[in-house]
């Protein structure tokens, strides 16, 4: 499939390490200036994938095509397109950070070298650690040097392999501004991660490797829907009451929670009928503490669909 407005294309992809066999069919499609996430338990296949689509790595079977270019047949043109920024930093720690910029600056002969690192510097917030070696900087300010140095030479897709692993809540956090505003400015991303937070985060597209094989994809939204919702839990004041709303609400098929005093009622998510059921509660005399719909995150969806992978073999 060649398709003008797609900045990857993966069509059943292969790869096996001796007798691991990793990759056995990954077909998927990135749209340009999207951000596009895979998904995967460790050891899935992730940066495996990754390797072949930045042509670190020789696919056995299937065809990848970034940006334009077959990733085996034309290499050097994808390379010029892309940047990597891997699993681990890979940045020199006995320079300055200063000095890892200019590096890349001048492997990549950039035509303003001076004003592209300052420029950098200061959007990855290393003004102040810019001469200072890396060694004395904490992870997080190593990944954002990292990203700094991967974004010299104007990258149209940039890969980010695992982002956010290892990182503190806030560097987390300063992270995913920095691949939004990536993508805001037209940049592709594609990025894997283990954490289904970070993809419902970010992506625009998710696919979930397991086994080899895409075993779902879609928007984040579009795989929640994959999922019951309209999940509602209630709290009240004491166990009489808990018990009386359960007895009330049993055609919602509620659970109960004797400790936390809750019970968990599976409405068809319209007002109308949560409506209905807040007013026979109402009704009977019986006070609601508090009150939370429980919407399905994406976690809930990753487990199902591997547990259902697993339950077809
Ligand atoms: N060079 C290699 N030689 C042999 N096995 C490998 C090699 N690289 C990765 N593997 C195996 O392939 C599988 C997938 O690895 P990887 O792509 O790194 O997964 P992920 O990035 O999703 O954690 C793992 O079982 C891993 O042990
Ligand atoms: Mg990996």
């Amino acid at each position: 499939m060649s398709n003008q407005s797609a900045a990857i294309t993966v069509s059943q992809l292969k790869k096996s390490y001796k007798k691991v066999n990793v990759l056995k069919d990954v077909s998927f499609t990135v749209p340009k200036g999207s951000i596009f996430a895979l998904l995967g338990a460790n050891g899935a296949g992730k940066t495996t994938t990754i390797n072949i689509l930045a042509t670190l790595l020789k696919a056995d079977g299937g065809t990848a095509v970034v940006d334009g270019n077959d990733v085996a047949k034309k290499p050097d043109n994808v390379r010029k397109r892309i940047s990597l920024t891997g699993q681990f930093a890979a940045v020199d720690d006995i320079l300055t950070g200063r000095e890892n910029l200019e590096l890349v600056s001048d492997l990549r002969h950039i035509k303003n070298p001076k004003q592209t690192v300052a420029r950098l510097l200061a959007q990855f917030n290393l003004e102040e650690a810019a001469d200072r070696r890396v060694q004395t900087y904490s992870g997080g300010m190593q990944r954002r040097l990292d990203i700094a140095m991967s974004l010299i030479g104007s990258p149209s897709i940039i890969f980010f392999d695992e982002p956010t692993t290892g990182l503190d809540p806030q560097s987390r956090n300063g992270m995913w501004q920095t691949i939004k505003s990536l993508a805001n400015a037209g940049t592709t991303i594609f990025l894997t991660t283990q954490y289904l937070e970070e993809a419902d985060q970010l992506a625009d597209n998710v696919c979930i490797l397991n086994k080899g094989v895409i075993v779902a994809e879609g928007t984040p939204a579009e795989l929640k829907k994959l999922l019951p919702h309209g999940q509602i839990e209630l709290k009240f004041q004491d166990h009489k009451q808990l018990l009386a709303a359960a007895a009330l609400l049993k055609r919602y098929k509620p659970e109960q929670n004797n400790e936390l005093l809750l019970l968990t009622a599976n409405t068809n998510g319209t007002v109308a009928e949560l409506t209905q059921l807040l007013s026979t509660l109402e009704k009977a005399g019986i006070e609601v503490t508090e009150f939370a719909q429980k919407s399905p995150t994406l976690d809930d969806v990753f487990f199902k669909v591997i547990n259902e992978t697993k339950e077809k073999k």
